[in-house]
C-alpha cells in the first residue's frame, strides 16, 4: 500500500500519501497534547476546574473554538473564536454551535459535581442570525452555590469519552439497555433520538440505506477540493505539529510524517478523485461503515441557534451515556452538511429518518457499536482559551 503511494509520488502525480484516514490515527501523540485528559486534578480555582472538564468536549474537526472570559467573578462568558470556523463544510456554523453546546453541557456537569448551579443564559446579547456567528457571547454562565443541585452520573464519563473511528464489531449489536440509556440521556433537551441496529427485526433495508448514504456523502466530501482543503488546513502531521497546535485532526502514520518532513505532502492542493489518498480513504471508510452494527440520530424541531446549542448538549450526553455502556460512537456529519454538493445525501437522509425540511433538522447522525479503544484527541488546555484579563 505504501509502495503504491510512493510510486505515484515519484511518478510526478499529486502527493497522495495519506494512507491513513485524516483523523483517528491513534498512536504516538505527544504528551503535552494529551495532558488535559488527566483532568484538572487539584486545581484550586473553581471556574478553572470546571473549565478543565468543559474543554474535553467533542468539537467538529477538534477546532476547540471556545473563548472564555473570566473577568467577572463567579461568571464564565463564552464566545466563539471567529478564526476557528469551517466555512466550506459548515457554512452556517451549525456544527460550531453544537460544539459550544457540548462544552456547555460538560461545564454544567462539572459545576453540579461541585455543588454549583450553573445559571446559563444563551446569547445574552442576542442570538446570531442563521448565516453567521459573530463576536457576541454564546453564553453567560453564573455559578451559584446550591445544596439542592444534583450530581449527574455522566460526569464520571468525561475523561473516558472519545470519538472512536475504528472498525466496529459487526457481530456485537448494541444492547437494548444501552440504546435506552442513550435515549434517556437526551431527556433534559428537546430533541428526538432515533436509532437502528442490525439485531432489530426487518432492519436490513434500513441499515443498508444508512450505509449507502454515509458512503456517498463521504465520497463527495473527499472529492470536493475545497472541503478537503479545509480539512488539510487543520491537519496536524507528526509529533511536532501536533504538540505545537494541540487541536485539529492528528496524523501520525510514519509514512505520511516522513513525506511531510521531506516537503512531499503538499497540503495546498487537494488530491484528485483517482489519487490514492482519495481512493484509499473511501475504501477505508467503507470498511468501517460495513462493520457498523447501529446508527443513531438526533432531530430537532427548528434550527435556530439555541436549538443548535441544545443539540450539542444532547449529543454530549448521548455520547457520555454510550461511554458508560462501553459503546463506541463516531459522528457522520457529511450528509448533514449544508454545502451544495451534499444536497443529494442531505435529502436522502432526511427522507430515511423522516425529518422533513424545514420543520425538522437532523443535527447529529452517528455510527455506534463496540470497538477497540482509541487514544484521546489533543486538547490545548484551559489557559489557551482564556481571553486576556
Ligand atoms: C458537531 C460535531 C460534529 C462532528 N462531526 C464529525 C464527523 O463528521 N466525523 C468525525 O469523524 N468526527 C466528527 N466529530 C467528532 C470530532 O471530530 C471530535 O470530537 C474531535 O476530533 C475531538 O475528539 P474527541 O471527541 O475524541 O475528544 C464531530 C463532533 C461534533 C461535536
Amino acid at each position: 500500500m505504501h509502495r503504491r503511494a510512493f510510486v505515484r509520488l515519484v511518478g510526478g502525480g499529486v502527493v497522495a500519501a495519506a494512507a491513513a484516514p485524516l483523523a483517528g490515527c491513534d498512536s504516538g501523540l505527544p504528551p503535552e497534547a494529551l495532558a488535559p485528559w488527566q483532568g484538572p486534578g487539584q486545581e484550586p480555582d473553581l471556574r478553572r476546574w470546571i473549565l478543565g472538564h468543559a474543554i474535553l468536549a467533542p468539537h467538529s474537526h477538534n477546532l476547540q473554538s471556545w473563548l472564555v472570559d473570566l473577568r467577572t467573578p463567579d461568571e464564565i462568558l463564552l464566545r466563539c473564536d471567529p478564526t476557528r470556523l469551517l466555512p466550506e463544510t459548515d457554512p452556517f456554523s451549525r456544527q460550531i454551535m453544537m460544539s459550544h453546546g457540548t462544552f456547555i453541557e460538560l461545564l454544567d456537569l462539572a459545576a453540579r459535581e461541585r455543588g454549583q448551579r450553573a445559571e446559563i443564559t444563551l446569547f445574552p446579547e442576542g442570538e446570531f442570525g442563521p448565516e453567521k456567528v459573530d463576536e457576541r457571547p454564546v453564553a453567560r454562565i453564573r455559578l451559584v452555590e446550591d445544596s439542592n443541585v444534583s450530581r449527574d452520573p455522566l460526569f464520571a464519563q468525561i475523561l473516558k469519552r472519545h470519538t472512536n473511528r475504528n472498525v466496529y464489531d459487526l457481530e456485537r449489536p448494541v444492547p437494548a439497555a444501552a440504546w435506552q440509556a442513550m435515549a434517556d440521556a437526551v431527556q433534559p433537551h428537546p430533541l428526538r433520538l432515533g436509532f437502528v441496529g442490525t439485531d432489530q427485526p426487518d432492519s436490513a433495508d434500513e441499515i443498508r440505506a444508512h450505509r449507502e448514504i454515509a458512503n456517498a456523502a463521504w465520497r463527495i466530501e473527499l472529492t470536493t477540493p475545497r472541503a478537503m482543503l479545509e480539512s488539510y488546513k487543520v491537519l496536524r502531521v507528526g509529533q511536532a505539529e501536533i504538540a505545537q497546535h494541540r487541536d485539529g485532526l492528528s496524523l501520525t502514520d510514519p509514512m505520511v510524517v516522513w513525506m511531510a518532513r521531506l516537503g512531499l505532502f503538499d497540503r495546498s492542493q487537494a488530491p484528485g478523485p483517482d489519487d490514492f489518498a482519495t481512493t484509499s480513504q473511501i475504501k477505508d471508510f467503507g470498511t468501517k461503515i460495513a462493520s457498523t452494527p447501529g446508527f443513531l440520530w438526533l432531530v430537532s424541531r427548528g434550527n435556530d441557534r439555541v436549538t443548535q446549542v441544545n443539540a450539542g448538549r444532547a449529543y454530549a450526553r448521548v455520547q457520555l451515556a454510550g461511554t458508560a455502556q462501553g459503546v463506541a460512537m463516531h459522528p457522520l456529519q457529511q450528509a448533514l452538511q449544508e454545502y451544495p454538493e451534499q444536497a443529494r445525501p442531505y435529502a436522502a437522509i432526511r427522507q430515511l429518518l423522516e425529518a422533513p425540511a424545514p420543520a425538522q433538522t437532523i443535527q447529529m447522525w452517528a455510527r455506534v457499536g463496540f470497538a477497540p479503544p482509541v487514544q484521546p484527541a489533543p486538547r490545548r488546555g484551559v489557559a489557551a482559551h482564556l481571553v486576556a484579563s
